[in-house]
């Protein structure tokens, strides 16, 4: 008894005694040699983060021990994570750490020589566009196992003595996983890529890579189990070999133009294959969704496809079991009007389902209700342009999971259903429009307290906007109501919608005093509220609201470099308020809109004169001025607006001459005049009497063909650059917005609202 007792005594002090040794051990904390290194790795992201005093320190915690007490142990940094027992830094997550704005930013990696033992760095959204010294790169992480380099500006192909590339990704063969998506990599990678035969994750997507897959590269890497390369331009044939990388999960080759078949052995060869996104390619042939029935971890199908190509898929009539459950299906872009009965057939074994594409399919019958009760988790239902038609008939069920609907483009009919708000609580985007809806609006949608994106244009709904949906739903970026039989005085006083990017209430009978209640808007970069029975003035602090938002993009760029400043500034911003019978002066603090892209305050009964200020617009391209009572003469100084492509001021009151013929204004026809009695000048035909003053006859009375003008304002060039822009907005997008954690959390919502809901939701009430 005694001896037991004994052993277990010194059993437990030996136990406690291995604990605090491991303590003792612990407490060493960071290797000195490591700790300076990461405080160099600071100092050099922050030599060019001029701006660090700003509250943009993005490693805070990292200080040398005199400055505020902070801790010396290195492991204990965010970001940084230790080997318990070695206390040697193992991990290093250095995303977002560095300010891109810098042109040629590159990593100095002999900072790095030091962490003998990282397994895992991430480097990613830092702008480097290379790194120095490439002979030594990484070739000292023999243990590296994950590398992190996306949506960096990294260039394969640019080689110089001192910047190095992707040339010295040679000598990492312990690499698992690297990650190179979002860059500039080229075709000139792909020798180097052949070297790294243990990787199991391999993501190349949105480069520049062309030409066909890159199998002498990928073929030697047997233990690959996820691949990436979607959004490059390959094209060409799915080689055979690709069946040979049996342990493949993830296969993303979409958005590039493959072409030829896409060959059934590829799917049957690989039992693991969970995600299949095949998607937007160019591929042709049959092929027979019934290949799938054996993957039985298939989660993820796409593809769909990028339209006027040969490729079909066919749906066997005869029953088959799936062995798989998945969470998304996309089959976008395909004529599957037949085959709406097989398609039902294959949703119906279905209940995991989390997004389904189903649009631009030709389908009809009525709103798949049953999806939903099958399928309890669906998040993104995508129904939109397909032939459906009936109620929008939903389950008596609260869906909490589905954040975006969107049925646009059907010939559903009737009234929403009241509890639509209580159904979908969580929703984000919701797309009615382009149906046959009719009735209000239900005011439970004011409990969808997250929805950033509604859209109900084109359809026969009538009422006024619900009190309880303008100040539930504040959190809306995107509201579009055009063209219904909307009415009343909209939002006041309790309108709450201050979030809003786009409102286009255009097409309505709204009436009152609607302005007003929008001055808490303070982020509206497009306001349409055209063809409606406004009757208030313009009010002057109208010349603020976009103005604020452009003023915080000018001081996130300013303080940093000038040469990103373009991509987010030319995003579109522009006014419609033409076609009500707005009256009064227009304020002049419009002038103050410099970002502004399209102006429209045409057919209203406004008064007094062009405001001088309207020469700071430098950036419109469409200025709409006529069928008003505008008086006074044309600023002659609106001769500086370069980028100005449509300009009227027809049918107003205006005298004096017509600004000089030169820039823009030299393109510019008499029709952009005509309708003013006093104005005389080029381009307007010779009017003797204009000199006159006081004269009294009209030589250019208003014929009844200006009618048909009424609304033929320039929105088409405005959309049009708008689209642009927005291209190339959110092309800047990925690597611009991580600038400041703010700016990006405040626009993430935006860009979330767009690219989740549908991406061409925006536009389509022009196409
Ligand atoms: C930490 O280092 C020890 C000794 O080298 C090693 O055995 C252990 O696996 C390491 N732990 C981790 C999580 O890397
Ligand atoms: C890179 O870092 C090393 C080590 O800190 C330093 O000696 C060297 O001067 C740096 N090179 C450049 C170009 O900044
Ligand atoms: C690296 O950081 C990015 C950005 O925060 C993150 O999305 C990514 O998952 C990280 N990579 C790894 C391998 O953890
Ligand atoms: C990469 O660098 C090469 C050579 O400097 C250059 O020609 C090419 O345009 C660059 N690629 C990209 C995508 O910037
Ligand atoms: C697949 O691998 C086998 C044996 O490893 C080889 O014989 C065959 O040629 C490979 N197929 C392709 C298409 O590379
Ligand atoms: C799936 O497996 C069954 C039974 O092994 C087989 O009869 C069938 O042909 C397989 N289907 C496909 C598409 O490989
Ligand atoms: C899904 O719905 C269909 C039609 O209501 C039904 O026949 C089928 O059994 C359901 N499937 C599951 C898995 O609940
Ligand atoms: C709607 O889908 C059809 C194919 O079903 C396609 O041809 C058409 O372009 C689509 N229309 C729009 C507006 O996307
Ligand atoms: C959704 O509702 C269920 C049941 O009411 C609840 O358990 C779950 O937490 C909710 N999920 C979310 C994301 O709110
Ligand atoms: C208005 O919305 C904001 C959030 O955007 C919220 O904090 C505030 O409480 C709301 N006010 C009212 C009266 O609902
Ligand atoms: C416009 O508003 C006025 C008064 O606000 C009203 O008398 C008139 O009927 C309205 N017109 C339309 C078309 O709604
Ligand atoms: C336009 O202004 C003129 C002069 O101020 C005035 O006589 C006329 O009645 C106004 N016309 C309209 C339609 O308001």
């Amino acid at each position: 008894m005694k001896w037991s007792l004994l052993m277990m005594k010194s059993l437990w002090i030996s136990l406690i005694l291995l604990f605090q040794l491991h303590n003792y051990l612990n407490c060493l904390g960071c290797l000195e040699e490591e700790r300076i290194a990461l405080l160099e790795f600071k100092k050099a992201s922050y030599n060019t983060w001029q701006s660090i005093d700003d509250g943009y320190d993005k490693l805070p915690s990292w200080q040398i021990d005199d400055e505020g007490g902070s801790d010396v142990d290195c492991c204990s940094w965010e970001r940084v994570y230790c080997n318990t027992t070695t206390g040697r830094v193992i991990q290093l997550s250095l995303d977002y750490s560095y300010d891109r704005f810098v042109d040629d930013c590159y990593l100095n990696v002999s900072l790095f020589s030091t962490f003998k033992e990282l397994q895992h760095l991430n480097l990613s959204y830092n702008g480097f566009r290379g790194w120095i010294k490439n002979e030594e790169f990484l070739s000292n992480f023999h243990n590296l196992k994950s590398l992190d380099l996306s949506g960096n500006l990294v260039n394969a192909s640019s080689q110089t003595n001192q910047v190095g590339s992707t040339r010295s990704l040679v000598g990492l063969g312990k690499l698992e996983a690297l990650d190179l998506s979002t860059n500039q990599v080229d075709n000139h990678v792909l020798p180097f890529l052949g070297t790294l035969t243990s990787l199991t994750t391999l993501s190349l997507s949105a480069n520049y890579l062309e030409g066909s897959l890159p199998m002498k590269a990928l073929c030697g890497m047997k233990r690959l189990q996820e691949l990436y390369l979607s959004l490059n331009n390959l094209e060409g044939i799915l080689p055979p070999c690709l069946e040979n990388l049996t342990s493949l999960k993830i296969l993303d080759l979409s958005y590039n133009q493959l072409n030829g078949n896409i060959p059934s052995s590829l799917i049957t060869s690989l039992p693991f294959l969970s995600h299949f996104i095949l998607g937007y390619n160019d591929f042709e042939g049959t092929f027979s969704f019934k290949t799938f029935a054996n993957n039985s971890n298939l989660e993820v199908i796409d593809l769909s496809s990028a339209g006027g190509n040969e490729f079909e898929i066919e749906f066997e009539d005869s029953p088959w079991v799936p062995l798989f459950q998945l969470k998304e299906l996309s089959l976008s872009n395909y004529n599957l009007n037949k085959k709406t009965d097989a398609i039902t057939r294959f949703l119906s074994s279905q209940y995991n389902l989390r997004k389904v594409d189903l649009s631009h399919c030709n389908l009809d019958g009525t709103f798949p209700i049953w999806l939903l009760e099958n399928n309890t988790m669906l998040s993104d239902l995508n129904l939109r342009n397909n032939s459906m038609r009936g109620h929008f008939l939903l389950p008596y069920h609260v869906y909490n999971a589905t954040r975006n609907i969107d049925i646009s483009g059907n010939c559903f009919s009737g009234m929403l259903q009241k509890n639509i708000g209580n159904i979908f609580p969580s929703l984000r985007g919701l797309n009615l429009s382009k149906n046959n809806f009719e009735g209000g609006i239900p005011s439970s949608i004011g409990y969808m307290s997250s929805l950033l994106s509604l859209s109900l244009s084109d359809n026969n709904f009538e009422g006024e906007i619900p009190k309880h949906m303008a100040i539930g739903c504040n959190r809306l970026s995107v509201l579009e109501l055009s063209r219904n039989r909307f009415q009343g005085q909209v939002f006041r006083p309790h309108f709450n919608l201050t979030r809003l990017n786009i409102l286009r209430l255009d097409d309505n009978s709204f009436s009152g005093n609607l302005l007003i209640g929008l001055s808490k808007c303070s982020w509206l970069q497009i306001l349409d509220i055209s063809n409606n029975n406004l009757t208030e003035m313009i009010p002057s602090w109208i010349g603020a609201i976009l103005v604020s938002a452009a003023e915080e993009i000018e001081f996130m760029t300013k303080s940093r470099s000038s040469s990103y400043r373009g991509d987010i500034l030319n995003f579109m911003f522009g006014i419609d308020l033409s076609v009500n019978n707005l009256i009064g002066d227009i304020p002049h603090e419009i002038g103050d809109l410099s970002e502004i892209h399209a102006l429209n305050l045409s057919h209203n009964q406004l008064t007094g004169s062009i405001p001088k200020t309207f020469s700071n617009l430098k950036q419109i391209e469409s200025l709409d001025l006529s069928y008003n009572n505008l008086t006074g003469e044309i600023p002659s100084e609106l001769t500086t607006l370069n980028f100005l492509e449509v300009f009227t001021v027809a049918h107003n009151n205006l005298s004096g001459s017509t600004p000089e013929m030169k820039g823009q204004f030299a393109t510019f026809s008499s029709t952009s005049y005509e309708g003013n009695p006093f104005l005389c000048g080029q381009p307007l035909p010779e009017v003797p009497s204009c000199t006159i003053i006081g004269a009294s006859t009209n030589p250019l009375a208003t014929t009844s063909n200006d009618v048909e003008n009424k609304y033929d304002i320039d929105i088409s060039a405005f959309v049009g650059s708008f689209v642009a822009s927005y291209v190339v907005f959110l092309l800047g997008l990925v690597t611009i917005l991580y600038i400041n954690t703010y700016w990006r959390r405040m626009w993430f919502q935006f860009i979330e609202a767009c690219i989740n809901s549908s991406h061409d939701f925006l536009f389509d009430s022009y196409n």
